[in-house]
């Protein structure tokens, strides 16, 4: 197969840990004979700096003709002043809404060897193994209005409007479904919601509890956020898939992220409707962290987020489910067999470039 991947390196670690996962890719081409083309494009602070977007216009256009789009990070303090016009964060928004990109998958697994750097007891974390499915371009993050208003008295209100339409819900809860039907999952929706308070939660529910019908082998469970907050850390491995809207799956994946002892082992894969060149589903593909700008540019963190961010790249965006696999198992061998980074060792701990050549030896 050939296949054109624009690549997205942004700010602080973005550009160590993207080059490692676009050295992993070009070695799963060689092995699997497979010819893949990369492009660099600017996103976040770096893009700002340069042309006064947080997302170009030649970034989108690039993206949209695409099979797969790889991101590192975006974010630091030089542009973290409240008051900026443009933040590097409106460029990962601004794409997902351009991109359609209406799914966003974390899985989150523990790697019984890694156990002893999460802040959970061995013990509660034996067995986790789940993915969240968080809904990206609907709910609190692009309802309107979203605005401040002068009030008569001097003072100030502040909006933001959380808003969901069906069909939205709809195909949220019908990528779950089919997530936990599918051969890789053990079948147990947790559709996570406020139906106890919110409308849009009870929009949520009735869809899915209606659509649960359709998918007998599949069963349905559901928690209210709060609850499912608790349950992540009481007792994670009860979950398979959790389904959520927007903003309580933003809040979920990153307590959920901890779990595994470092947030820099954690991918995602963000997917729509979009079709790439090959029909299968144009993604963006990144790992959970941020762009960790304390230790930018020292070639010291972990590239695993990335590179299993590419192994999901594979997956969903080009359908090499063997490579995929290929690639978590090197993953998971290089841990097995000690490889640690910064963030999961203090004695001697390898760099970004060995981290990833550790994993490679074993492609
Ligand atoms: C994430 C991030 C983003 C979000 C920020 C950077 C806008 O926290 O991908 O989870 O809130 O979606
Ligand atoms: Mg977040």
């Amino acid at each position: 197969m050939t296949a054109h991947i624009i690549v997205l390196a942004g700010d602080g670690v973005g550009p160590e840990v993207s080059r490692e996962a676009v050295r992993v890719l070009q070695a799963v081409g060689t092995k699997f004979h497979h010819t893949f083309t990369f492009e660099d494009h600017l996103i976040g602070g770096c893009a700002i700096d340069a042309t006064g977007s947080a997302l170009p216009e030649a970034t989108v256009e690039a993206a949209g003709k695409a099979d797969a789009v790889l991101l590192g990070a975006v974010g630091g303090p030089k542009w973290d002043d409240p008051k900026a016009k443009v933040r590097p964060e409106d460029g990962l928004l601004a794409i997902r809404k351009a991109l359609k990109l209406y799914a966003n998958l974390r899985p989150v697994k523990v790697y019984p060897e890694l156990a002893y750097a999460s802040p959970l007891k061995p013990e509660i974390l034996a067995g986790t193994d789940f993915i969240v499915v968080r809904e990206l371009t609907g709910g609190l993050y692009f309802g309107q209005p979203k605005e401040r208003r002068k009030r008569t008295d001097g003072g100030i209100t502040a909006v933001d409007t959380l808003e969901y339409h069906d069909y939205e819900v709809e195909r949220i809860l019908k990528l779950a479904f089919e997530l936990a039907g599918g051969k890789a999952r053990r079948g147990v929706v947790a559709s996570v919601d406020k139906a106890n308070v919110l409308e849009t939660s009870r929009l949520w529910r009735e869809h899915a509890t209606a659509m649960a019908k359709d998918y007998p082998a599949v069963t349905l469970q559901h928690v209210l956020v709060d609850t499912a907050a608790m349950r992540l850390v009481m007792s994670p491995s009860q979950f398979d898939v959790l389904v959520t809207e927007n903003t309580f799956g933003d809040i979920l994946t990153d307590e959920a992220a901890v779990l595994a002892g470092s947030m820099g082992l954690l991918p995602s894969a963000s997917i729509g409707e979009v079709k790439n060149s090959k029909g299968f589903a144009l993604g963006l593909y990144e790992p959970i962290h941020g762009s960790a700008p304390d230790i930018a540019g020292k070639g010291i963190a972990n590239p695993v987020g990335t590179i299993l961010s590419a192994a999901m790249l594979l997956r969903h965006s080009l359908r090499l489910e063997q490579e995929a696999q290929a690639v978590e198992k090197a993953v998971e061998t290089a841990l097995q067999q000690g490889a640690r980074t910064g963030d999961l060792t203090k004695t001697n701990p390898l760099s970004t470039v060995q981290m990833t050549d550790k994993v490679m030896a074993h492609l």
